[in-house]
C-alpha cells in the first residue's frame, strides 16, 4: 500500500492477475534452474524440458494452448510462468483462474449475480486467460450452469481470437467425455489448439523421495 491507503501499481497488477502468492516463486528461468537441479535422470528431464520449451516459446497469437499430462508433472507451474511472462512483459494482461474455484463461485452466487458474473466477464475479456485444472475435481458431474460457463468462455474467446491457456490431467478425448459437449463445438475447438503433453516423473514424488 502507498501512503494514504492507495495500492501501488505493481500490487494492483498482481491482484488483478488472479495469481496466487505461490506463483511469485516461479518464472521460466527459476522453473528451468529448479528442474535441472531436481531431475537427475536425463531422460526424465528431457520429457519435462520439451514441454517447458513449447511453453517458453509459445506465442499468444497462436490462440489456445492445451497443457495436459499426469499429476505433478509441472503444468500449474508452467501456467504461472506463462502468466508471469505476460504480466511482466508489455503484452496481453493475464488472468489466471482455477476452474474448480470459478465453478464454486458460479454454484454459490450465480443467481445472485455478484462475484461469479464479474469474474466471468473479466475472464471473457482478459488479454490472456489461463484456466487451471480444467476437468479437475467435481468435473465428472458438472452442473449445467458450470458447463455453460466453461463453454461460453472457451467459445467467446475463440470467436474473438483471444488467447487461452488450459491445463488439465485429461487428454482431449477424455475431456470431451467429462464435459459431454452437446454440440462438440467447444471440444473441437480445444482439440484444434496447440497441445503440449507435460510428461515426466511427478515433481511431488521426486520431492517426497528426497525427504524420506
Ligand atoms: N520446474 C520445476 N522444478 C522443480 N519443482 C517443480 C517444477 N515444476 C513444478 N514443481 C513442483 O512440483 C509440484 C507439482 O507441480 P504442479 O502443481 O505444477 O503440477 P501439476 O502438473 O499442475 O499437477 P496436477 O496435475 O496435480 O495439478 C509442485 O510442488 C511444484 O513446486
Ligand atoms: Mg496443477
Amino acid at each position: 500500500m502507498l501512503p494514504g491507503g492507495q495500492e501501488n501499481p505493481e500490487a494492483r497488477r498482481w491482484r488483478l492477475s488472479g495469481l496466487p502468492a505461490a506463483a511469485r516463486d516461479w518464472s521460466f528461468d527459476t522453473a528451468l534452474a529448479r528442474a535441472e537441479a531436481v531431475k537427475r535422470d536425463p531422460a526424465d528431464f528431457a520429457l519435462w524440458h520439451a514441454a517447458f520449451r513449447a511453453c517458453r516459446y509459445w506465442h499468444a497469437a497462436r490462440g489456445t494452448l492445451y497443457l495436459f499430462g499426469p499429476e505433478g508433472s509441472g503444468k500449474t507451474v508452467l501456467s504461472w510462468c506463462l502468466a508471469r511472462q505476460a504480466l511482466e512483459g508489455d503484452g496481453n494482461f493475464p488472468l489466471w483462474l482455477s476452474l474448480p474455484e470459478l465453478f464454486d463461485l458460479v454454484a454459490d452466487s450465480y443467481r445472485a449475480g455478484g462475484p461469479a458474473r464479474e469474474l466471468e466477464a473479466r475472464a471473457k475479456a482478459a488479454g490472456l486467460l489461463l484456466l487451471d485444472e480444467v476437468g479437475g475435481p467435481g468435473a465428472d458431474r458438472p452442473r449445467k450452469a458450470e458447463r455453460d460457463c466453461f463453454f461460453k468462455l472457451v467459445n467467446h474467446r475463440a470467436d474473438h481470437k483471444l488467447p487461452t491457456v488450459i491445463t488439465t490431467n485429461l487428454p482431449p478425448a477424455e475431456l470431451a467425455k467429462v464435459f459431454k459437449d452437446p454440440f462438440d463445438r467447444t471440444i473441437a475447438r480445444l482439440i484444434k489448439a496447440d497441445g503440449v503433453l507435460v510428461e515426466g516423473k511427478s515433481f511431488r514424488m521426486i520431492e517426497a523421495e528426497g525427504r524420506w
